[in-house]
């Protein structure tokens, strides 16, 4: 007999093709079964042919048969072309009659020609030289050495290098458990010149000494560059070198703002993974940790005066009011992080030079908040009239009802005194055409069309943030049409390179996060195979590493700096995630502190097996 699972298969055809799906085994099953999956592939008009589409909640599916016997079902109209075989069924399972759900496995999405891997070969192998990444500015070597064994404090160390040190030995335990460690008691003594550089430092080396010339951020920067030198010599000493004495490095970042943003609303992230993420941040020198807190996925954050927001936002399942979603089974997942979880994060972040800007995703993308708070729902707008581009019906919170914006003032009361940094972030993307035309509440703004309602929002959020002295982050759309005030803005331009050249010249300062180079979920190459997404294009290391922000950025003084994306929806395993995010993360990182004119793609791409993963 048959154990029941799922194949799909899709073919070329009008508007994206054919999406078939096949439940191998059906024919065991009980009369009234039915079959729940998850997809991002969707049929955009309910067409479907086989069976009965009963729902559609985002990914998630349910499905009824027609008739007794095989079950095999075709989708068109579809939400995409797929282009890789992570685009069909992410999860399935059997809605059983007596109530009871089972898992059941599913295949990879096959296509009649699949396309071959693209991925180009790698470089050839560097000259020796140092092995770091990020770049330091200037490096002056009178020639290389044997990697020391570790380095020691003198007795009479500073209490900022003792602190320094302390930081540095905990971080290269955590990302290289097995390796020796460096800051215990090794031959090289460590000497401390205060000096205030920023985050910069400088290094004269000796025989059995280091001095380092720094203060502040930059003294772990420092010691940092030491333990990624003598690191990779150890690792690779035929190509990566460690400077003789009398070299020196000069060094300081070239932006600002060298950022890592996360979504953990698709997929939910322990904190000791985070902690590891962090991590490998400060390894190479990020200082921005953009936290995606919400989404129409989940809503991550312990709101204290609305538990609902999490009890019921952050629990997807079978019978839950959030669906199981993105390859989650019947049982679906949960996660969240209590506001003691975010204060210890904020503070071990601090520790290594970082920053966490949270991120509160309104007005769209806020399925999960108004399943958990329908009292953010206009009882008088039409359910279903719009529905967002990952597949929600009416997933925006309403400007027009007096309690929109009392919750999120109320966020705001709870989370601001958690994230001390200046940005903080409230989303403002990708609001669904459509979006409040059938709420009277909404209509009763009037305002011109929802490009203006959306304005008119978010400027009232931006002005509560900017009375308490901070900054709102936001998506570009946050610029459209009348958009948020350019001097309490910072802009993260998303959706093309281009955008950030225009959002500049009209006085925005930006952050450049383009998805066409900058997003680690997109795939990195035309091959069938290779998971992530498609919608962006694709994008291999080498791309990633070649972007070069002021190509793009018209107002060099309005260029914030860099930052990488994780996008979390075809993230399914620990394995996928490594593979997305390592080197490209490291990619962005260097194009943040470095120079353009000291990246250099071979010696990164010999590096970066040698790179931390999660
Ligand atoms: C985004 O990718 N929607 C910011």
């Amino acid at each position: 007999m048959t154990e029941p699972h799922v194949t799909a298969h899709w073919a070329e055809g009008p508007d994206n093709g054919r999406f078939t799906i096949t439940l191998h085994g059906a024919e065991a099953l009980p009369a009234g079964y039915r079959l729940a999956y998850t997809s991002q592939l969707r049929t955009l008009s309910g067409a479907i042919s086989g069976a009965e589409l009963q729902q559609v909640d985002g990914s998630f599916h349910l499905v009824a048969p027609l008739a007794e016997g095989p079950l095999s079902f075709t989708l068109t109209n579809l939400s995409f072309t797929p282009k890789h075989s992570n685009d069909g069924v992410m999860s399935a399972f059997l809605v059983l009659p007596d109530g009871t759900t089972q898992d059941i496995p599913t295949a990879p999405l096959s296509c009649d020609n699949p396309p071959v891997d693209d991925t180009p070969p790698p470089p050839a192998p560097p000259a020796p030289g140092l092995g770091l990444s990020p770049m330091p500015a200037e490096i002056a070597l009178t020639g290389s050495a044997a990697a020391p064994a570790g380095f020691s404090l003198p007795p009479d160390a500073s209490a900022a290098l003792r602190a320094a040190f302390a930081t540095a030995a905990t971080l290269f335990a955590t990302l290289f458990p097995d390796q020796p460690q460096l800051f215990e008691a090794g031959p090289v003594q460590l000497c401390h010149v205060p000096e205030d550089m920023g985050e910069g430092y400088r290094l004269a080396f000796q025989a059995d000494a280091v001095t380092i010339h720094a203060s502040g951020p930059g003294l772990l920067y420092a010691l940092i560059t030491l333990a990624q030198a003598t690191h990779h010599a150890r690792q690779n000493p035929a190509l990566f070198t460690y400077p003789a004495a009398g070299s020196t490095i000069a060094d300081s970042p070239r932006f600002q703002w060298r950022g890592a943003h996360l979504d953990v609303a698709r997929r939910f992230y322990p904190m000791d993974d985070l902690r590891r993420f962090l991590a490998i941040m400060a390894w190479h020198k990020l200082n921005r940790f953009h936290w995606h807190l919400t989404d129409d996925e989940a809503w991550r954050i312990e709101i204290r005066a609305f538990p609902a927001l999490t009890e019921i936002g952050a629990t997807r399942g079978w019978g839950q009011a959030m669906p199981p979603l993105l390859g989650d089974g019947a049982a679906g997942q949960s996660g969240h992080y209590s506001q003691a979880d975010a204060a210890a994060l904020v503070a071990e972040a601090a520790a290594l030079g970082i920053e966490v800007i949270p991120e509160i995703d309104i007005p769209a993308h806020s399925t999960a908040a108004l399943r958990a708070l329908p009292h953010l729902i206009d009882p008088d707008e039409t359910p279903d009239s719009y529905i967002s581009v990952h597949g929600f019906k009416n997933n925006a919170l309403n400007p027009g009802l007096p309690a929109t914006l009392d919750f999120v003032n109320t966020v705001l009361d709870e989370l601001l005194p958690i994230f001390p940094a200046r940005v903080f972030h409230l989303g403002g993307d990708e609001v669904a055409r459509g979006a409040w035309d059938s709420s009277p509440a909404a209509r009763r703004l009037n305002l011109p069309g929802n490009s203006a309602i959306q304005s008119a929002f978010m400027r009232r959020c931006q002005a509560r943030l900017a009375a308490e002295g901070r900054i709102m982050g936001g998506w570009d759309e946050c610029a459209e049409g009348d958009g948020v005030a350019a001097e309490d803005a910072l802009i993260f331009a998303w959706q093309s390179a281009d955008l950030a050249k225009m959002l500049s010249n009209v006085g925005y300062n930006v952050t450049f996060a383009p998805a066409t180079a900058y997003y680690l979920d997109i795939a990195q190459s035309h091959g069938w195979h290779e998971p992530g997404a498609s919608w962006a294009g694709m994008t291999p290391v080498q791309a990633t590493y070649e972007t070069e922000p002021s190509d793009w950025v018209g107002q060099a003084e309005k260029l914030a700096g860099v930052q990488a994306c994780i996008w979390s929806e075809t993230l399914v395993s620990k394995a996928i995630f490594n593979h997305q995010v390592f080197p490209r993360l490291c990619a962005v990182a260097e194009t943040g502190w470095s120079q353009p004119g000291a990246r250099h793609w071979p010696r990164f791409a010999a590096l970066s097996a040698h790179f931390p993963r999660l």
